[in-house]
């Protein structure tokens, strides 16, 4: 089964009522094990990996790895770049064979992001790539390093980005942030459901650690077609393998590897059935 178009992935999630699960990896045991979750479930799925995360996972080494792992599934995965900073990286990920990245161009004036979310739109159409493009600001850094304050999207704005941009995907900040929510995330479904109700575009929360059950169905019934999910991931891994010494498990290196796969086996398949989109990979399709 190939690489897929992220692009294909969320039309179908529109249509269908559910939401692709986009899962953060930083090496080859957190590949394996949401794509087990994948396989197992018979789900589409988006594996990424972030501009910030590179220098304890170098593009160069991980990128080859997350792309070979989609063309070797038997379900369709796309691979992401997330919260591209820099057009360097976009295009080092572009060349590696990603099938879509995203420009955060969040903390930049609205009209310069719309233009540099362009310009990027055109360079990923060069490879038959999708971009993903971000307007107000999500909460929080993407690992954890800044405490960026929420800015919630402005719906006119989205009008605008997804006009002017012609983007495949847009990513909203209702509420939202990245990292453990340090109380109770209070999303505004009212801002929400006026960008669904004016762009046609997919829509993508960000920031998916912490939040409820009922909220994330809830964004899914309002538009939300992609969640981005990294913290829990990470969470999950070293939860898992700190579980594994306690108990005993660990009695070498392979053990080691056996629960890092675990524990991101577990997240993923935990949010595939909360996002809806277990059974729902038609691999005849792809
Ligand atoms: P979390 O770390 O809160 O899950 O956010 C992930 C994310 O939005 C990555 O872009």
């Amino acid at each position: 089964m190939p690489l897929v178009n992220m692009s294909e992935l969320l039309e179908e999630a529109k249509n269908g009522g559910y939401a692709v699960g986009s899962f953060s990896v930083a090496n080859m045991e957190m590949v394996q094990g949401v794509l087990r979750a994948v396989e197992e479930t018979q789900s589409p799925a988006i594996i990424q990996i972030a501009e910030v995360r590179l220098n304890h996972s170098p593009l160069e080494l991980i990128g080859p790895l997350m792309v070979a792992a989609a063309e070797n599934s038997e379900m369709p995965v796309a691979v992401h770049f997330d919260h591209g900073k820099t057009e360097e990286k976009i295009r080092q990920a572009l060349d590696i064979g990603f099938s879509s990245v995203m420009f955060d161009g969040s903390h930049l004036p609205f009209e310069e992001n719309v233009k540099m979310s362009s310009k990027i739109r055109r360079i990923a159409e060069e490879y038959g790539a999708d971009t993903e493009c971000e307007i107000g600001c999500v909460g929080g850094s993407e690992d954890g390093s800044e405490d960026i304050a929420i800015n919630c999207s402005n719906p006119e704005e989205a009008v605008q980005i997804c006009k002017k941009a012609k983007i495949q995907a847009l990513a909203v900040a209702i509420g939202n942030a990245h990292g453990n929510y340090k109380k109770e995330p209070k999303l505004r479904f009212d801002i929400l459901e006026k960008i669904a109700n004016s762009v046609d575009v997919p829509l993508v929360l960000h920031g998916g650690t912490g939040i409820s059950e009922a909220d994330f169905k809830k964004c899914i019934s309002l538009g939300i077609s992609k969640i981005n999910i990294a913290t829990a991931t990470f969470d999950s891994v070293e939860r898992a393998v700190r579980t594994a010494y306690e108990s005993g498990k660990i009695k070498g290196y392979y053990d080691l590897q056996t629960a890092e796969t675990e524990g991101a086996y577990l997240n993923a398949l935990k949010h595939i059935e909360i996002f809806g989109c277990a059974g729902k990979a038609y691999p005849d399709e792809f």
